[in-house]
């Protein structure tokens, strides 16, 4: 495969043009130059933390205070956090393709895509910015409003939770079932900024291929959906996806 980061993105600038559908899965590594800490690796969230001790339904019966204290500290540092040219350039390229041929699939819960402009957003892992009551599963846009260690649903006084996917959760199938069903129906699959390890979502690679998209990544470093890759584009999504949305024009 040629290594050249300019030929790489005339190939992807090439698919882009002729994809009559688009879908894009982004992970941690788009929000990167926000600010934020990505997931595994070096100064990632999980480092310091046992997932298990803040991520599972089990980790908020045995400690909510612990988890709330997780994730309060997340939504607190978000009133600092904006989205970045990666984020914008996503927003562009719905613009491009407009209403039924677009779908942005995102493992994110920080809700940058939906405040940078992107209009058919799943978020698949949930959201930080909304909460869902443990007792009558109420859900509540809360922004980054600061939060009690302990908040409680207004209607019946159970314990809130924030309205994310923990380890061990089913997705949200309503959402699920619309992200395979882009990843399944589109030409191009854009894979941005995930380590591609994390089930059911990294499975949307594989499925697009099988169903004969062709895939575009985009990260730092190669990863296991590389393989099955047509480009990959090796590079920070901020510079990489500017660069490409200026190709298409
Ligand atoms: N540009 C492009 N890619 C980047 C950048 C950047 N600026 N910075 C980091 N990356 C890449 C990394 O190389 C890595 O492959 O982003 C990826 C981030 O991987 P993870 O930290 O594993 O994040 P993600 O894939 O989103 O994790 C999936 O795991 O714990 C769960 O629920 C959590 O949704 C999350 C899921």
């Amino acid at each position: 495969m040629p290594h050249d980061i300019n030929e790489q993105l005339d190939r992807a600038a090439a698919i882009l043009k002729r994809a009559k559908k688009v879908a894009v899965l982004t992970g941690a590594g788009i929000s990167a130059e926000s600010g934020l800490a990505t997931f595994r690796g070096a100064g990632g969230l999980w480092e310091g933390h046992r997932v298990e001790e803040v991520a599972t339904p089990r980790a908020f019966a045995r400690d909510p205070a612990l988890v709330w204290r997780f994730y309060n500290l997340r939504r607190v540092n978000l009133a600092a956090v904006h989205p970045n040219p990666g984020h914008f350039a996503l927003v562009e390229l719905e613009q491009r393709l407009g209403d039924g041929a677009f779908t942005l699939i995102t493992q994110n819960v920080d809700g940058l895509h939906h405040a940078a402009g992107s209009r058919r957003v799943l978020e698949i892992h949930g959201s930080i910015r909304r909460v869902r009551c443990s007792g009558c599963d109420a859900i509540e846009e809360r922004g980054i409003e600061a939060l009690p260690e302990l908040p409680r649903c207004g209607k019946c006084h159970a314990l809130l939770r924030p309205d994310v996917v923990w380890f061990e959760e089913m997705l949200p199938q309503d959402i699920w079932l619309q992200a395979e069903e882009a990843a399944q129906t589109c030409d191009c699959l854009l894979v941005v900024g995930t380590s591609a390890v994390v089930y059911p979502a990294a499975g949307l690679v594989e499925s697009a291929r099988i169903n004969g998209a062709q895939i575009i990544e985009v990260n730092l470093t190669p990863t296991p959906a590389s393989r099955g890759a047509d480009v990959v584009l090796l590079g920070q999504a901020g510079t990489i996806l500017p660069d490409l949305m200026r190709r298409l024009t």
